[in-house]
């Protein structure tokens, strides 16, 4: 348990924006931050946070809270969980937080331990004579020792029986060490699935080894160019992003990250001073990296080889990026088929900086891959390009941007721009045409539903209200969630007579208190332009709950009275009924 005052100690360091800002883009507009909103599927920025009041809002799906609901909500953990994240998040310890490392169960403690003990003696390898034509390899390839140690580089020994005695004498079973998927097991013998090769050490978010990948180092000879480890209870394939570790540090200070294919390539932009750069390692791009790289929370420059598979993985990639409102831009290669490492190689230093800075955008780079790739001056040739392109392109950030591209396909195409948007319209891809946002409907109020938030309006801004409705001789609520609201608002105003929202979403919260609730609550505090409380307009909103009660509703009432044994409450009921039905 987490004691209430350090919770609410939390609450009122943290800062909403600096938080949600952490994990999507906010945008300052007037006293507000806004962004897409993560709990639907947005196209223009809905979603509101107010840095006054430290909560935020979606107008568009309406869901809202304070800093805790929405790493609750945008993480899908416990209130727990999420409190506990925003104390790291800002530095806050207590020790009633244990906010501890993340709990790894033995067995992967062990397999941790081995993977981190292995890369510890390829990396010591590769410096001694064992190591020399690894080392040697490296040097070919203008790495050097500064980079061997930033990036962890080894050699794992010709004979891989040695590893594998290296790493049992550090006490390491023979089954930890296949289920680290370093082993191989021979007829008689374990050797070591990377001997004879050059060290690449994976690690996830938390600097752990998590696996390898281990390059030859002889390219006449037929072996694959790159062995990786197997899936293991730690490594998994679609999830590893290289270099990650370092460069998630880096991309932060900078504001970009660049994504790469290769290990080479990442070396290529090291050594032009750029180490904010990751590498898919020649897989295909998954919303698992989509998901991990949405953390970071700055755009992506995506610079994937030159040749026609890498500029197709980069159409691919952009789909998924859409999909997960990640903003990125793209090198332009120019038609150049090379990667990184090819052109830093040949084209040096100053040369590549000027090329990976060269940066388009998703429609841009659209009409050059499809024109390099359809005969513009054949009608067939217009018409796939056009084809590809509707299919492919993604909605666009502001209408000048929309325009330029409009004209810019019509100039090549040779086609009007209002047969242009019916094209586009009718595919019914992503419309950026259609537009208009699509609104989660807010249904019509009922009149008993109108009174009973006007009602809960008081309360949160009067006390006299509070005290009011908490001594009426008859049930104001009908709804349970109003009713249940309202016992929020009395308990909290009984500690603290000013309503402090964010505070009061938290009490909701510790107490299981639902998320309908708190986006009701939010939506009722930003109710504008309303008549100030009084005792008479209270009463008429009463009145109107009362007089719009269906017969179900009373009889409810009344039942509830009657268990009560509140004989004088079920008489005045009636009473109210009959004048009303006369009425
Ligand atoms: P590349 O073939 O482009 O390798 O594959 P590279 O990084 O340029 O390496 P060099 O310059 O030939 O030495 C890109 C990435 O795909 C993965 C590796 O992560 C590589 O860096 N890959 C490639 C494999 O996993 N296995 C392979 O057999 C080949
Ligand atoms: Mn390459």
């Amino acid at each position: 348990m987490i004691p209430r005052e350090v919770i609410d100690d939390i609450l009122s360091k943290a800062d909403i924006v600096q938080i949600i800002g952490s994990y999507i883009n906010l945008v300052k507009r007037g006293n507000n931050y806004w962004a897409l909103c993560p709990f639907h599927n947005d196209r223009h920025p809905s979603l509101s946070v107010s840095p006054s009041k430290q909560i935020y809002s979606c107008f568009v799906c309406h869901e809202g809270g304070n800093v805790f609901t929405f790493v609750q909500n945008y993480e899908k953990i416990s209130y727990i969980d999420a409190v506990k994240k925003v104390a790291k998040m800002i530095g806050y310890s207590s020790p009633s937080l244990n906010v501890e490392q993340r709990r790894v169960d033995d067995a992967t403690k062990g397999i941790l331990s081995c993977l981190k003990d292995a890369n510890e003696f390829y990396h010591y390898v590769v410096f001694t004579e064992a190591g020399k034509h690894g080392y040697d390899y490296l040097q070919s390839r203008n790495i050097d020792n500064e980079m061997i140690n930033y990036f962890s580089l080894g050699f794992s020994p010709d004979n891989g029986d040695i590893t594998i005695r290296q790493l049992r004498g550090k006490n390491h079973s023979v089954d930890e060490i296949d289920q680290s998927g370093i082993l191989i097991r021979n007829a008689n013998t374990f050797s070591d699935r990377f001997q004879g090769r050059i060290t690449f050490p994976i690690y996830n978010e938390y600097s752990e080894v998590i696996g390898f990948s281990a390059r030859k180092i002889d390219n006449s000879s037929d072996d694959a160019k790159f062995i990786n480890s197997p899936a293991t209870k730690v490594f998994n394939k679609s999830a590893i992003l290289y270099n990650y570790q370092n460069a998630s540090k880096e991309a932060r200070r900078e504001g970009y990250i660049y994504i790469v294919e290769g290990f080479m390539d990442v070396f290529a932009f090291y050594r032009a001073g750029i180490k904010s750069c990751i590498a898919l390692m020649g897989t295909a791009f998954t919303s698992e990296h989509a998901k991990i790289l949405r953390r970071l929370n700055v755009p992506l420059r995506l610079c994937l080889d030159g040749d026609d598979a890498g500029q197709h993985g980069i159409l691919l990639m952009t789909k998924i990026l859409d999909e997960y409102h990640i903003s990125y831009q793209i090198v332009d290669y120019h038609g150049d088929k090379r990667d990184p490492d090819d052109i830093f190689n040949q084209d040096g230093k100053e040369k590549f900086i000027t090329l990976v800075s060269k940066l388009i955008k998703k429609n841009d780079f659209l009409i050059n891959y499809f024109t390099n790739r359809h005969d513009l001056s054949s009608i067939d040739g217009k018409k796939d390009f056009l084809d590809d392109v509707i299919k492919n392109y993604s909605s666009f950030s502001d209408d000048i941007e929309k325009k330029l591209f409009l004209s810019q396909v019509s100039s090549l195409v040779n086609l009007d721009i209002s047969s242009l948007k019916e094209l586009f319209k009718d595919k019914k891809v992503d419309d950026a045409f259609a537009f208009g946002d699509f609104r989660i409907k807010k249904q019509k109020l009922t009149k008993i539903e109108n009174s009973e938030q006007h009602l809960i309006r008081y309360m949160l801004q009067s006390m006299e209200a509070v005290e009011y409705i908490k001594e009426s001789s008859i049930p104001v609520f009908i709804d349970d969630i109003y009713n249940l609201l309202a016992k929020y608002i009395i308990e909290y105003k009984s500690e603290k007579p000013d309503i402090d929202i964010k505070d009061l979403i938290n009490l909701i919260q510790q107490t299981g208190g639902d998320q309908k609730m708190i986006n009701l609550l939010i939506s009722i505090s930003e109710m504008k332009d309303m008549s100030p409380y009084s005792r008479k307009s209270a009463d008429e909103y009463i009145d109107v709950i009362q007089k719009n009660l269906s017969d179900k509703e009373f009889l409810n009432q009344f039942e509830d009275a009657g268990k009560k044994q509140d004989p004088l409450l079920q008489a005045k009921l009636l009473d109210m009924r009959i004048k009303k039905k006369r009425q």
